[in-house]
């Protein structure tokens, strides 16, 4: 994949303006940590992986324009300044505040050392979560790879492919190495109603790779399914209590009652840093709600009556007994879901 959602370059964060595809290709090249946290906030950049990655490198963005050699300063500034506004971006990705206590740990091992020293430390932990990224998409690829049946059809929601990632992504990540592999792959992708990252996103990266891929209204699944077209339902995860309930995109959850209907195995694939084992459970998720505009206003043509209530989670919670397995970097976990000591111990 030769384009990158996310890279550091120049002494520059440069991240693909996701709000502008499909239409076309715009960078967003920045030294300052407040476009970074305006950019994760607005979805220019977003997707759970990418969203710890980008935050990640606002801390370094941060740290870079501190000035003096005041530890004290630098520790409230960086905590209480930076991480802090990059925390209050989205609530509901695990990876972003997993990415952002890595940082901040990095910096409390290191606070004795020259600021210079620090600000070095910090950059090579961004860099770290990133090219981590690309390895662990890699790993999830082929660890789901191995479970999909030659040919199959596989039905993903929102976007998971190399936008979300520092590589080729966690769900997408499974049908680029299918593929590579020689299997016929073929996806259909839910449109992902309100801000249709599934026709705007996925169809878009998986057709510039040359992929099979069939666009869907969301309320459109359940007839595919019945149809028998649907072999998998795969999906990624913003973030995975302890007893396996998973936050994802808005509709994830119908897609799930859906497979469970129509007898579709439905799989979770998401990285170590998505697991949050301090939730026991789903209903402690914090789900992130988003402005009414975006349902009643889409892309600036208005749908509904002025002034019309809305309610607009941006994600929902799948409970555990709709899954047929978590695709990690480390292997497959299938139920019953909480033993997770190899993904912990990794
Ligand atoms: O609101 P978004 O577009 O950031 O939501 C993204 C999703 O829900 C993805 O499915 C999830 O982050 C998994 S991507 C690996």
């Amino acid at each position: 994949m030769h384009l990158k959602a996310i890279e550091w370059k120049a002494n520059k964060v440069r991240m693909i303006d996701q709000t502008k595809l499909p239409e076309k290709i715009e960078f967003i090249e920045t030294d300052d940590y407040k476009v970074v946290e305006e950019a994760i906030k607005n979805l220019r950049i977003r997707g759970a992986p990418a969203i710890g990655i980008a935050g990640a490198f606002g801390v370094v963005l941060g740290l870079n324009k501190f000035q003096g050699n005041d530890k004290n300063e630098l520790n409230t500034y960086i905590k209480k300044e930076v991480i802090q506004s990059l925390r209050s971006t989205r609530p509901t990705a695990k990876n972003l505040f997993w990415a952002l206590s890595k940082m901040e740990e990095t910096i409390n091992n290191y606070l004795d050392l020259p600021v210079e020293e620090i600000k070095k430390k910090v950059f090579e932990e961004a860099l770290r979560i990133l090219s981590e990224d690309e390895e662990i998409s890699r790993k999830i690829g082929q660890n789901g790879a191995e479970i999909l049946k030659d040919p199959s059809t596989i039905l993903t929601h929102c976007n998971t492919g190399f936008l979300v990632s520092g590589g080729i992504g966690t769900a997408l990540a499974i049908v680029y190495t299918a593929i590579e592999q020689g299997k016929k792959i073929k996806v259909f992708a839910d449109e992902t109603r309100p801000l249709l990252q599934g026709s705007r996103l996925t169809v878009w990266e998986l057709m510039n790779a040359g992929v099979d891929v069939t666009l869907i209204c969301d309320n459109m699944a359940a007839t595919v399914m019945k149809q028998g077209i649907i072999d998998y339902a795969v999906v990624g995860a913003d973030r995975i209590a302890r007893n396996g309930d998973t936050a994802n995109k808005i509709g994830t959850y119908n897609v799930a009652i859906l497979c469970e209907k129509h007898h579709i195995p439905f799989f979770v694939a998401a990285p170590y840093s998505t697991f949050d084992f301090d939730m026991a459970g789903g209903e402690e998720i914090k789900i992130e709600e988003r402005a009414p505009d975006e349902i009643i206003c889409g892309f600036g043509k208005n749908t509904a009556p002025h002034n019309t209530k809305v309610y607009n989670p941006a994600f929902d919670v799948t409970p555990n007994e709709l899954i047929s397995g978590f695709i990690t970097e480390v292997g497959v976990f299938r139920p019953p879901f909480g033993k997770w000591e190899k993904l912990k111990k990794y």
